[in-house]
């Protein structure tokens, strides 16, 4: 982890930072995780995805994703609050021809080959920070972050604009790693993993399902549903060394040199596995909630 005496402005700044860096260099990597850039993990259900292709449960993700949103007939704007290469938006709108798609990120790679990929959709990608987005207040009937807020540790900034943006009876749908419990109380194995995990993928720390769901609470979101989905999320996990051993033996193969964001960006994938392995203090969650 980054040295605890840097303030924490600094820290979280120097930390996006470094995030942005990240993603603008190590990006392109993801083609080897996903054919589609779905820059997460994916969700098996037995029968239906098969555990060795790796984006049928990297796209079931986005399919429990949208269902979780109730989306009707009617026109629905629907923003991805850190959005990648707008793998979800790209799902979502070829199953849903009502919406309209708006995603944000950081990164001005991903905002120009991302917009590329969406070229004829009903999509578009801003270079704009989710914590305080340039949008209107009730603009948006649904929003999606998947494993994007950790970035900004949980923070309660970023549920509050989401609370934001979001209109009165529109929905929200969160998937990401959270910790089972606080910080302090972790195994000394545990807080390895964290640690290095934070410091290798760019996560300003990751916050407990608990402190999110008071914090949904306090903001006043209604139907708040927190499902604990880490045995789901686990297939893919295990995926990550071979992937891993596939991508270096692919630029050895290629005689091309690793980048330093990809070999930190692969070191990272390995600590999500590790920390995925504490499976009494982390775990992945899909949380939902409506604006009242
Ligand atoms: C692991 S990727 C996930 C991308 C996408 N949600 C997906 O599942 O394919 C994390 C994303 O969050 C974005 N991000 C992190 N912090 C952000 C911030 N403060 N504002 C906007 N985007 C941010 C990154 O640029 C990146 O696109």
């Amino acid at each position: 982890m980054k040295t605890q005496s840097i303030p924490y402005s600094n820290f979280a700044e120097q930390n996006r930072i470094e995030m942005v860096d990240f993603y603008n260099e190590a990006t392109e990597d993801y083609e080897f995780w996903s054919n589609d850039y779905n820059m997460h993990f994916g969700y098996f259900v037995p029968f239906k995805t098969n555990l060795f292709k790796r984006d049928s449960m990297l796209n079931e993700m986005n399919m429990q994703v949208s269902k979780r949103l109730n989306i009707s007939k009617t026109k629905n704007r629907l923003i991805d609050l850190g959005c990648g290469m707008g793998a979800t938006m790209r799902y979502t709108l070829k199953k849903y021809k009502n919406v309209i798609a708006y995603g944000v990120t950081l990164s001005d790679f991903q905002v120009q080959k991302g917009n590329e990929l969406l070229k004829g959709k009903n999509g578009i990608i801003l270079k704009e920070n989710y914590n305080h987005t340039s949008f209107q207040s009730n603009t948006f009937d649904s929003a999606v972050a998947i494993e994007s807020f950790c970035h900004s540790g949980h923070n309660f900034s970023s549920l509050k604009e989401m609370h934001r943006l979001l209109k009165p009876g529109g929905r929200f749908v969160i998937a990401d790693a959270f910790l089972k419990k606080e910080r302090s109380q972790l195994c000394k194995g545990g807080k390895y993993a964290y640690n290095k995990l934070c410091s290798h993928w760019s996560l300003e720390k990751l916050e407990t399902h608990q402190f999110i769901k008071k914090s949904l609470e306090d903001l006043g979101f209604k139907d708040i549903k927190v499902e604990d989905i880490s045995f789901r999320v686990a297939p893919s996990v295990l995926h990550v060394p071979f992937a891993i051993a596939g991508f270096i033996l692919k630029n050895l193969f290629g005689f091309k040199n690793l980048k330093r964001e990809s070999l930190h960006n692969l070191k990272g994938s390995f600590y999500a596995l590790l920390s995925g392995l504490h499976m009494k203090s982390f775990g992945y969650y899909i949380i939902s909630a409506t604006k009242r």
